[in-house]
């Protein structure tokens, strides 16, 4: 593949390949000094036309540790408030001759138009309702390392029950987890009120509640969402107070799910909505720390794949 744009277009074995590569810049990470060369005289541009903290610090940390040239393009601060199209924005920034482009963007399949315009591998770091594929590969990056940590895990998820429960229909966090999770092996339950559930996803394989206590049930892995109102456009939907009573993420509720079962968000947390704070720091329980740290890596791991075919490295799309 040249470009990233959903987990939907990999093979089981090349998420694998992924975890496996970003593994050594876990290692790197936990180094005083934390600078590779691999990327040493590349530019990578970050084109985030909505709002983000992680994943845009995370892909900047991760070009920079890579040795490469990293700018960053806000839209609120770029042309595109002058009424530039994103087809010109990405044909300005092909002009420019970048050897990555990261895009976020609010508008599902706005990355892949971007990457039908450029010559250059495209990574997609969120678009509309579709696809995170990165956030995807970083939570199994750090489920993998917590099982790991306890003596769990073998190189898949297979056995394992995953809830993940909160505004699924607006989520691209929750189809890309889907998809790369089930890959992965592990069996999926995903919950939210009927309204934020969309119509037909059992027919992608997961088992489906709309009752957060029955989804919680035995579950392993607790992967909490938060309510995206910025996507939100006529849906009833219940008060904070009382989605928090419904499917508010307590201590109390996290006992319904296997004894030691792992506590996952993505970010960012709405502490006292979807989660309560009691859980989201839970020592030994909480991973949401744990998926921050994977990020950079993971995101490491594809800038540096991705590039491999223009730095005449063999590896993505040659041997994979
Ligand atoms: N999880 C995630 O994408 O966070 P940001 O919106 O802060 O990038």
């Amino acid at each position: 593949h040249r470009d990233l744009l959903g987990i939907g277009q990999l093979e089981r074995h090349e998420i694998l390949f992924l975890l496996d590569e970003a593994e050594q810049w876990v290692s790197l990470n936990r180094q005083p000094n934390k600078h590779s060369d691999q990327l040493a005289g590349l530019t990578i541009i970050n084109a985030f036309f909505e709002n983000s903290t992680r994943t845009l610090l995370s892909f900047e940390i991760a070009g920079k540790r890579l040795g490469a040239d990293v700018v960053n393009m806000h839209a609120a601060q770029s042309s595109v408030k002058k009424g530039e199209t994103l087809i010109d924005t990405a044909i300005t920034l092909n002009a420019m001759r970048a050897d990555a482009i990261v895009i976020r963007h609010g508008s599902s399949g706005a990355t892949g138009l971007i990457a039908d315009k450029v010559d250059c591998p495209v990574l997609n770091a969120g678009d509309g309702q579709h696809e995170h594929p990165t956030q995807a590969l970083l939570d199994a990056l750090a489920l993998r390392h917590a099982l790991r940590e306890r003596g769990e895990a073998g190189d898949d998820f297979t056995g394992l029950t995953i809830t993940i429960c909160g505004d699924i229909l607006h989520s691209r966090v929750a189809r890309s987890n889907l998809l790369c999770l089930q890959a992965l092996g592990a069996t999926i339950r995903l919950c939210a009120p009927p309204a934020l559930m969309p119509a037909g996803i059992e027919g992608m394989g997961a088992q489906v509640f709309n009752d957060f206590d029955a989804a919680l049930d035995g579950a392993d892995v607790v992967m909490m969402l938060r309510l995206q109102s910025e996507r939100m456009s006529g849906q009833f939907i219940p008060s904070a107070r009382e989605y928090h009573y419904l499917y508010g993420l307590t201590s109390a509720r996290l006992e319904k799910a296997q004894e030691g079962a792992l506590v996952m968000h993505p970010g960012p947390m709405n502490r006292g909505v979807e989660i309560d704070s009691e859980v989201a720091d839970l020592l030994d329980r909480s991973i949401i720390t744990q998926q921050v740290e994977m990020g950079v890596a993971i995101r490491m791991a594809c800038l540096d794949v991705l590039t491999r075919r223009a730095r005449g490295v063999e590896g993505w799309g040659d041997t994979v």
